[in-house]
């Protein structure tokens, strides 16, 4: 079964995260993918928007724990700074489509996304502090920007989840739709009737003024991340989070 499944129709991507057994955690070969979507996606002029979105109730919860602790992504050349490399990048309209659980890049990655709808019982969190790591995809940059300093502060340092109506208060998130994908579906729709060189222009500026500053943070954050993923504390949180497993 393919863990990433991508739908074109028409001038609109769908990417959907397919492994709802593990709640769409995502793996190496997942962040592969998903990387090669988004930079094909750039490269088709035909395609004008694209939607994320999860399988089986929940958008994804995070990074696959597991393979922090087989294989950690230590190298700048690992999967997942490809693809948070190409999220930062994209140059057309991203629309997320959350359900349920958004949990680390879960989370992370909406605040790349031009557009995220939520469900209303949606959950997010960030607990990368709780796990012995540190924020990553330019998050200790762009969460305190967004909704200030002491409130990212709180919830990075808490590791504290939040809801849907919660994150739309932030700014997070723009819209809270019983149907998730239909309504973000419908907003990418709108958006693909648009001139579209006129959106990719709009985007561009946008992001311009923050463009550079987050690149350098997402490199910042990766060196920090990698020495942590190999610290005392994160090898802990893991082995706490695989024993609960093994209990149950
Ligand atoms: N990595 C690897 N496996 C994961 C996972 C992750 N990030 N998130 C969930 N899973 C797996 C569970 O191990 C379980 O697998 P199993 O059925 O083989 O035992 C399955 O997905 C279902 O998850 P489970 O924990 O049983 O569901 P729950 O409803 O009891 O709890 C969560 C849901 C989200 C609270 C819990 O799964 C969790 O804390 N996940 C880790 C989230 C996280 O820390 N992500 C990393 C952020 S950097």
């Amino acid at each position: 079964m393919e863990e990433i499944l991508i739908d074109r129709s028409g001038a609109l991507l769908q990417i959907t995260f397919n492994r709802p057994e593990k709640l769409n955690a995502l793996t190496r070969s997942m962040y592969a993918e998903l990387a090669r979507a988004l930079d094909d996606a750039a490269g088709d002029f035909g395609i004008r928007a694209v939607v994320l979105s999860g399988e089986g109730g929940n958008f994804t919860s995070g990074n696959d724990i597991r393979d922090f602790m087989d294989d950690p992504p230590t190298s700048e050349d690992s999967t997942v700074a490809k693809f948070l490399s190409a999220m930062l990048n994209f140059p057309k309209p991203l629309i997320a489509a959350v359900s349920g659980n958004a949990i680390g890049v879960g989370t992370t990655m909406l605040l790349h996304c031009d557009v995220v709808v939520a469900s209303p019982s949606a959950n997010f969190s960030m607990p990368f502090v709780s796990l012995g790591l540190v924020p990553e995809a330019g998050s200790s940059y762009l969460f305190p920007q967004l909704v200030g300093y002491q409130r990212a502060a709180k919830i990075f340092f808490t590791g504290e989840s939040f809801t849907a109506d919660t994150a739309m208060e932030m700014g997070l998130v723009a819209e809270i739709a019983a149907d998730p994908l239909q309504c973000a579906t419908e907003i990418a729709e709108k958006i693909a009737e648009q001139p579209p060189q006129a959106v990719i222009n709009t985007k561009a500026l946008l992001k311009a003024r923050h463009h550079d500053a987050v690149a350098a943070v997402m490199r910042a954050e990766f060196s920090l991340f990698a020495m942590a993923l190999e610290s005392d504390e994160a090898m802990a949180a893991f082995m706490k989070f695989m024993s609960k497993k093994e209990k149950k």
